[in-house]
This record gives structure tokens, sequence and C-alpha cells, in this order.
């Protein structure tokens, strides 16, 4: 039996603020259970729900010291789903309305995060062979693993994994700030370990620490390596090349699955979609005032509202997007420029864009159903889970390749009737308006072959199945087993 430790800063169902959560929470247990214990440790935020925090377990609690402070380190435990997660619980950090806010105060709460979860282990008697971590909140595990944690006994050995969601986020401020929260010495404040022109970066520390690194497509993991996405890393990404793979996500097949969804309103499969799918689409008009008609082809955008998900793209073409045949349905959160784009838009086209800010789990789930097509033209997306949820729905995406999109999505091809979906390569809003115009033009006048479109989208399968076995090849090798 191996031991793995999850260490990341969201997970399902108890803190969610995009799909690294879904990851986190959803991966665990897709491992073989006779070969390896796979654990999480999440810090235990103030505005978790209630529902969850009612159930946890008080462990234990000791004092930390970290840079020049000393702080409390309080552990709760819940077993869920055949998974034990573990709660970092100290209210001054994690006691605010959201996960993240302020940039440094985030530093120095994940800093504390990071170290704390460390400290941990011998207290709660879980000894990793491998720590997986997840993103800059979690990147000075592996460099904390080669610092004061060396030596001992206890993590001797422990291997270590930063897998990158998002390069974007990189955790950085100035130095001598950093060196402060930390607690780490100069040695770490070079240019081939945390330093960037004056500043430190704490993912680029992760990535050069960590024995191996991953992303979540394979895609992604070859754009890393130039600087149009790289993200000023690129560099760090080639040296690392040897120890870097790209493994991507699945989603949850029991979360997402139209025939046991509670959250939609018409339950349906993959051979009855024909008749029941649009009876969500009748709904969801309904409920969000547009135009009742069954036949309209009813686009979805489910996101959150930044300049990562190619936004500007949809507000140059709105106009003539909205002078065709169709409904635009968005649920999103974010920027404010995006959240007021769509606003306006619903209020010019009352009856064909519906824009929904706010967050809501249940009405995602219902946009899924819903919707013929979904909309996602990332400027880069290191994977992307809901082009993912889509398919699953039978609800044909529309992507621009890159990143997952690209790996996940296969093109449609008429003349040999194949592909899962709708993609174009440019970043640019008329490329992207030429291919939802395309596909109007098959939903519109090829139903059959529409239909057809729908029957291979459901038919794909990106539960964790595969990406499980990869990782637990990924992990087999690193312990050298
Ligand atoms: P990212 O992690 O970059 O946000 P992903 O596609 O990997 O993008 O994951 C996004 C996740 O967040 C999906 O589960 C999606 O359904 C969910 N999501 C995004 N915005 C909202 C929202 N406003 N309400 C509910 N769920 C949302
Ligand atoms: C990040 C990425 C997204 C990915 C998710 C889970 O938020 O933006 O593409 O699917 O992490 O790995």
């Amino acid at each position: 039996m191996k031991n793995i430790l999850f260490v990341a800063s969201e997970a399902v169902p108890f803190i969610k603020t995009g799909g690294l959560a879904d990851v986190v929470g959803s991966l665990p247990k897709c491992f073989d259970k006779n070969e390896y214990d796979v654990r999480v440790i999440i810090p235990k935020y103030l505005s978790m729900p209630w529902e969850y925090t009612s159930q946890l377990e008080f462990v234990a609690y000791f004092y930390m010291d970290i840079g020049y402070r000393n702080k409390y380190v309080g552990i709760f435990k819940l077993e869920w789903d055949g998974i034990i997660f573990y709660f970092i619980d100290n209210e001054a950090y994690f006691g605010g309305p959201k996960p993240y806010g302020d940039v440094k105060w985030d530093l120095e709460k994940f800093s504390y995060f990071s170290r704390a979860a460390l400290s941990a282990l011998p207290v709660i008697g879980f000894k990793p062979d491998i720590v997986h971590c997840h993103d800059w909140q979690t990147a000075l595990v592996p460099i904390y693993m080669k610092d004061s944690f060396r030596g001992g006994e206890f993590y001797q050995n422990m291997k270590s994994i930063m897998t990158i969601h998002n390069l974007k986020f990189q955790g950085v401020w100035d130095i001598k700030t950093i060196q402060a929260l930390t607690g780490l010495s100069d040695y770490y404040f070079t240019s081939d370990k945390l330093k960037v022109y004056d500043d430190a970066n704490l993912l680029k520390g992760g990535i050069a620490y960590a024995d191996f690194v991953t992303t979540v497509s394979e895609t992604y993991a070859e754009e890393i390596k130039t600087p149009f996405y790289g993200e000023g890393l690129e560099g760090l990404m080639q040296a690392r090349s040897n120890s870097l793979c790209g493994i991507v996500n699945g989603i949850d097949y029991n979360e997402y699955n139209p025939e046991t969804d509670d959250r939609i309103y018409q339950k349906y499969n993959a051979i009855n979609f024909r008749k029941e799918k649009a009876k969500n689409k009748k709904a969801l008009q309904e409920h969000l005032g547009l135009e009742v008609n069954e036949k309209k082809m009813m686009i979805g955008l489910v996101s959150r509202l930044t300049d990562q998900k190619g936004l500007d793209l949809i507000a140059y073409v709105m106009d003539e997007l909205c002078s065709d045949d169709i409904q635009f349905v968005v649920l999103g959160t974010g920027e404010e420029k995006y959240e007021n784009m769509f606003r306006y838009f619903d209020w010019k086209y009352g009856n064909k864009v519906s824009a929904n800010i706010y967050y809501s789990e249940d009405m995602s789930h219902k946009i899924y159903a819903a919707c013929d097509a979904f909309l996602m033209p990332s400027l880069f997306e290191p994977c992307g889970l809901s082009q993912l949820m889509s398919l699953r729905y039978g609800t044909i995406p529309i992507v621009r390749e890159t990143g997952g999109l690209k790996d996940t999505v296969e093109p449609y091809n008429q003349y040999e009737s194949t592909g899962t979906g709708f993609s174009f390569a440019n970043y640019n809003a008329h490329e992207m308006l030429g291919v939802i115009r395309y596909a109007e033009q098959i939903y519109y006048d090829r139903k059959r072959e529409w239909n057809k479109l729908v029957d291979r989208a459901m038919a794909a399968d990106f539960s964790w199945d595969v990406s499980a076995r990869k990782y637990e090849n990924l992990y087999s090798w690193l312990l050298g087993w």
C-alpha cells in the first residue's frame, strides 16, 4: 500500500471557485483502493457550507513557527465518499467570505497552509510516500520538503509532485516580504530558484523543487514551453521537460449524469435524448423569460468571467450573433467589465439573451442539460471541465483549439461523419462566429447529422478511468515500483 497526500486550496463538495476543486474532490476516489491510500488536506474555510462544517471531527492542535511568527494550527477530519479529508484550521487566515481575495494576504495564508499541512502529518499519523501539490497556493510544499523538513526519519524519501492547473497565477511578491512570510533563507532567492527579476515567485520554486511536474492536458504541457503560454516560466518548463507531462482531467460521471441528475428538469440518456433533452430547454426558457420554443438553438456559457475565457471575442461579435436565430444563456461571475457586458446584451436582446451573473451549481447543471451547444472560446485553457460536462449532457461544445479543449473536443467532419464538437484555431472573433454559424447550419438544416454528433458526444468517455491509471503509473514510476 502506498500513501498519497493531495494538498490543495479547494475541493468539492466543501469549497469551490473553479475546476481545481472538481479535480481535487473527484480524482482521489478513482485510485485503486487496494494499492493506494489517497487523502486530501485543504484549509477549513469559514465560508464552507454549514452542512459540511457541522460534520467535521476535531483531531488535534499545535503551534507552529513560520518566519518570525508563531501560529495556531487546528486539524479537523471528515471521511467523505470513502476518502479522508483533513482541514487546517486558523480563523484569522481562513475566516473571510471566500477562499481568495487580496494577493498579499493570500500569500501569507497559503504560506502558512503549506507549512501547516506538512507539519500536521506526524500529528495525524499519516506518512505519505508522495505529496501531490496543486497550483501556486501549495507550491511551497516541495520547497519546504527539501528545506526544513528534510532531516529526520519521517519526511525522508517523501516525493513531491507539482500539478499546474493554471500557470497564470504564480504567487508573486517582493523578495523581502516573501522571505518574511515563508522563513526561507537567502539561498532560495536566486534566479534558478524562486527569484524572477526582483521578485519571489512561489510557483516557480515549486516547479523547480518538485520531483515531478504535471499539468492537466498534453497540449498545455507543450504550450507552456512557449512564450505565448509560458507566463514568463517557459524557460523553466523547457528545462524540466524530462520530468513534465500532461494528464488530461476527467469529471465525476456520477455527479454529472443526465440519467440520474436531480438538479435538471427532465432526466434523459443517450437513447432517449431526442425526445427528452429538449424538455430541459423549454423549462429553462420559461424560467429565464426567454421565448419558449423547443426548436430554437440555445447556446450556453458557464464560466469564470476572466480574460482567460475568450470573452472579448464574444463581445466583439455579439450583435452579429444575436441577429441569428439563436438564444444565448450565460452563467458566471468575475471581472466587472464582462459581467456588465453580458448584462448589457441581456437588456438589449431580452428574449434571446439571458445573463445570470451569480454562482449556482444547480443552475450550471440545468444549463449543461438544456442547451444545444456550449461556447468556450478560451485564450488559453489548461484543461477545461465545462466542455467535458457539456459532452456528457449531449450539449455540443464549440471551442478554440487550445490546451485541453484541443485534446478533448474532436472537430466535426461532415464528410466522414466524425467528431464531437466544433472548433476554430485562431484567436479571432469572426473565425469563431464562422464556426458558430456552421454549427447553426447543421443544427437547423441537418438535424439527423446534429443528433449523430450528440450520439458521439454522449458516447465519449471523460470519466477518470483512463487518467487515474496514468497518475497511478506516474506514482509507481516515481517510487521505483
Ligand atoms: P476554470 O477552472 O478555469 O474555472 P473549468 O472549466 O476547469 O474552468 O471549471 C469550471 C468549473 O466551475 C465547472 O465545474 C463549471 O461548471 C463551474 N462554474 C464556473 N462558473 C460557475 C458559476 N457561475 N456557477 C456554477 N458553476 C460554475
Ligand atoms: C484551472 C484551469 C482549467 C482546468 C482546471 C482544473 O482552473 O483554468 O482549464 O480545467 O484548473 O484542472
